[in-house]
């Protein structure tokens, strides 16, 4: 199985789309968008999506099997921070490491790009979500109750976060 990850560009826009959609399908309880919201979005539409945010996928012999977006502040006083989110892995290619090496790439462009911590939300019941951020040293800094409503029940989130310069904050947020 060759595995590579690399950003994508706004000519890879269906690329994007592929994935992106199969992702809301599959897995609709990992995002805050959904599938009904996204399935029609036209070409210029996904596009536009690169204006605003960087982002990587991972291909498996040849197929995209992953993906991970970045997006830095727009404020000037917020340069320093990013967020992360849509971060998906077909089932198929789970827990083989892929999802790791998505936050790996997405991390150093963050750097390269002067960002200095990353931000992401994720439900607290996603453990594997979790666990993936845990192991590249993402620490909860946060907890919204009643963050989402799916399905007749509402979700709680967990805001996580990672420095990229080695900053310690004796501040962090303690479950
Ligand atoms: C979260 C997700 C991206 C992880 O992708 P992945 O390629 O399976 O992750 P990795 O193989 O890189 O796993 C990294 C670590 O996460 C942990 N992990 C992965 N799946 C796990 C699971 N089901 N249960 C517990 N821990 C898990 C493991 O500790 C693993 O470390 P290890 O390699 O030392 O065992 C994938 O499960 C997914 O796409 N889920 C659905 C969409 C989603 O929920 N996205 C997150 C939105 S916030």
């Amino acid at each position: 199985m060759a595995i590579m990850v690399r950003q994508l560009l706004p000519v890879d826009w269906s690329v994007l789309r592929t994935i992106r959609l199969e992702a809301l399908a599959i897995s609709p309880d990992g995002f805050g968008s959904t599938y009904e919201e996204e399935k029609d979005r036209t070409e210029a539409e996904w596009r536009h999506v690169f204006e605003r945010e960087s982002i990587f996928a991972a291909f498996v012999d040849g197929c995209v099997g992953g993906i991970i977006a970045l997006m830095p502040h727009q404020q000037q006083k917020y340069y320093h921070r990013g967020t992360i989110f849509s971060v998906y892995v077909s089932p198929t290619y789970r827990c083989q490491g892929i999802g790791g090496r998505l936050l790996d790439a997405v991390m150093l462009h963050a750097k390269s790009m002067g960002l200095l911590q990353i931000q992401l939300g994720v439900r607290c019941d996603n453990e594997a979500a979790i666990a993936c951020y845990t192991k590249k040293g993402f620490v909860k800094i946060g907890h919204t109750p009643r963050s989402s409503f799916t399905n007749g029940a509402f979700h709680d989130e967990q805001t996580m976060m990672v420095f990229l310069d080695g900053f310690v904050s004796k501040s962090f947020y303690a479950p």
